[in-house]
């Protein structure tokens, strides 16, 4: 039995499980090797090329569980709306949302079958990989706020005005995605995954009402609909003073980012729910001993939680040095110096 699986069913007695989010991407120079030669979106799309960078981290440092290589954004290409990614400035919509009407003109289709080639990569790694999968999808505000700004944004200027002017259709955009998460998590349910994250990355940016009502609720949905099939893991940046309320929508576990103190917060959040995080991604600047200190200090601030799953607070970022990942994954791995 992995240590992963056994921490998400409260049965983990021993060090915790590590894996990272993002932890296959640019910092690896094997991956950079490969982005000479494919695009993101061809990697993405060819199951073979799926697998192989799903394995490289876990056959360079070790990790606990693998996640499927791929992006929360190819759902928006599949619905038409032209999706890029541009070295320089990340993902771009060719064209974004802007009225009632778009979101009216979306043709009513299943991502999911477009997307086949995820669950075919899934069906590849589940034949040779040793550690459990982790599938996972965007949660629809954070998909909606890429469909109507077309890019990472700082402020969502377009994506509030469209929410606060005109709540009605910006519900139908949000159910229509949540239809599509639905059915891309279920996909890759069926293909094999052991685990499921879903990404809220920006649902922290929204006031509290406005939370409750456009991301909280279309979450709860789609925990309803998952519920009981594999584990799912809901990671909300930014929301961590919300946890009364992420707690009450049932997810199995929830990931952190770095501005919280998980043993405090293990004192609210209910025995039954895993405690995933969260290390600032920009420790793995710091000299090698100071990562050891760090990933000792959290370690022993969670000792004997049965139910605590090492992460990063948010994706690793791409200049990280390997030598930073590689000692990190083996201080967790040892557990905790006496
Ligand atoms: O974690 C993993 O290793 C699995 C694969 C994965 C990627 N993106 C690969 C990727 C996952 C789980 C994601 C999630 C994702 N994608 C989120 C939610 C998590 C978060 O970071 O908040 C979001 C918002 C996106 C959208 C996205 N994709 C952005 C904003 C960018 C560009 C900026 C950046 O951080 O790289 C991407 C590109 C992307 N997604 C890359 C990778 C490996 C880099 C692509 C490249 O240039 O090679």
């Amino acid at each position: 039995m992995s240590v992963f699986v056994e921490a998400l069913q409260g049965r983990n007695r021993g060090r915790p499980p590590i894996w990272l989010m993002r932890q296959a991407g640019r910092y690896l120079p094997k991956y950079r090797e490969l982005r000479q030669k494919w695009s993101f979106l061809q990697l993405c799309r060819q199951p073979d090329l799926i697998a192989e960078v799903t394995m490289l981290p876990i056959r360079t440092f070790g990790m606990d569980a693998a996640i499927v290589f791929s992006d929360i954004l190819l759902i928006l290409e599949a619905l038409g709306v032209g999706l890029q990614f541009q070295d320089a400035t990340g993902p771009l919509i060719e064209r974004p949302l802007e009225k009632a009407a778009d979101v009216h003109a979306l043709p009513r289709i299943q991502a999911r079958e477009s997307l086949s080639f995820v669950s075919e990569g899934i069906k590849l790694l589940k034949q040779t990989l040793s550690v459990p999968l982790i599938g996972f999808a965007g949660a629809p505000f954070t998909l909606a706020s890429y469909i109507i700004e077309g890019k990472t944004s700082r402020s969502f200027e377009k994506t509030k005005r469209w929410m606060y002017a005109d709540p009605a259709s910006f519900h139908q955009l949000l159910d229509l995605l949540t239809d599509q998460v639905i059915g891309m998590l279920e996909m890759q349910i069926e293909a094999g995954v052991d685990a499921l994250q879903l990404f809220d990355s920006w649902a922290g940016t929204l006031a509290y009402p406005q939370f409750c009502s456009f991301s909280l609720a279309y979450l709860q949905k789609i925990i309803q609909r998952i519920k009981g099939r594999v584990p799912l893991i809901l990671f909300c940046k930014g929301a961590s003073s919300l946890t009364t309320e992420l707690t009450s929508i049932g997810p199995n576990g929830i990931s952190f980012d770095w501005n919280v103190s998980l043993p405090a917060l293990r004192t609210v959040i209910p025995s039954q729910i895993a405690i995933q995080g969260n290390l600032d991604p920009q420790l793995l600047h710091a000299p090698l001993n100071v990562i050891r200190a760090e990933a000792q200090r959290l370690m022993q601030g969670m000792r004997g939680d049965p139910r605590f799953i090492f992460n990063l607070g948010h994706g690793i970022l791409p200049d990280t040095p390997v030598e930073a990942v590689r000692v990190l994954v083996e201080t967790v791995q040892q557990g905790e110096s006496q």
